[in-house]
């Protein structure tokens, strides 16, 4: 009866993400007398749940893009951030908004998405988890999504169109990229990952973030999607080597770029 009643007030999302904040203190008692500390976290109703996933999923990126911008701040890592798949919950995109401007860094933010969603999946890309139009996000939400955090059109480039458009054939230049510090790569589809990673070859300098959002999807096969993308990348680009970095919620995966010329030349220039 009160697990009933437990489960019906949590289905409040309100009401939950308040409990969920309050030090509890009650304990549970068995009959041989050992106790056990409680909390509303093991309660949980389903109602509330979907809005307690969102705040985790944001809390652990928060956190990634956070230390990430950190990074490039401390380590004066110059370029601009480039995004592969800013659709679906827009939660990357806003948060390199957020830390460009907290961090105060000068570079600017460039998002590469079809805004129709993905592209038909094939061969080693075929997965009940992605379909053709999934998670399909228009350019005028996207905007809006963005405008409602501050964010202007002048505060931000989006390139839409598929990658087979728009990145094949196309040097950064085109769109007035000269340097990448940070890479984000979630569009999922080994097909595309390997297009956005051909595109942004000549753009890494020593020291600038890949961070590859679906790294443990496909059951973090080696032999599909990001993960593949990545290791065929790095054996056509022997000028590259990364070293790991952060690993971000159950999926990502990020390395640090090395591109030793050019960090030679940075080292000669320093003051002795
Ligand atoms: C998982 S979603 C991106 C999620 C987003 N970063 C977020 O934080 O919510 C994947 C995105 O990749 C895009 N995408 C995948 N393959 C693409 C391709 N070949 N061309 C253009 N966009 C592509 C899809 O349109 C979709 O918006």
């Amino acid at each position: 009866m009160i697990s009933r009643l437990i489960d019906r007030l949590s289905r409040s999302w309100k009401l939950s993400n308040f409990l969920t904040r309050i030090p509890q203190k009650r304990t549970i008692r068995t009959t041989d007398g050992t106790r056990f500390w409680d909390s509303d976290y093991y309660r949980i109703g389903q109602g509330a749940y979907e809005g307690y996933q969102e705040q985790q999923m944001i809390r652990y990126l928060d956190e990634f893009y956070w230390k990430c911008f950190f990074y490039l701040s401390a380590n004066r890592i110059n370029g601009d951030y480039v995004e592969f798949g800013s659709g679906s919950n827009i939660r990357s995109f806003r948060l390199a908004h957020k830390y460009k401007r907290l961090e105060k860094l000068p570079l600017s933010l460039f998002a590469f998405d079809s805004f129709e969603g993905l592209p038909e999946p094939t061969g080693i890309d075929g997965h009940e988890a992605w379909q053709k139009g999934g998670m399909a996000v228009s350019l005028e939400e996207f905007q809006a999504v963005l405008a409602h955090q501050g964010a202007g059109p002048g505060d931000f480039q989006a390139v839409a169109g598929f990658y087979e458009e728009t990145l094949r054939d196309h040097s950064p230049a085109d769109y007035g990229i000269e340097k990448a510090a940070f890479v984000m790569i979630d569009c999922d589809l080994y097909a595309s990952a390997s297009l956005a990673l051909e595109f942004v070859a000549s753009i890494l300098d020593d020291g600038s973030i890949i961070a590859l959002d679906d790294w443990f999807c496909f059951s973090g096969d080696p032999e599909r999607g990001e993960q593949l993308a990545f290791r065929e990348f790095l054996v056509n680009h022997p000028e590259l080597s990364v070293s790991e970095f952060l690993q971000f919620g159950w999926h990502g995966k990020s390395f640090l770029v090395h591109r030793p010329k050019n960090k030679a030349e940075k080292e000669s220039n320093l003051p002795r």
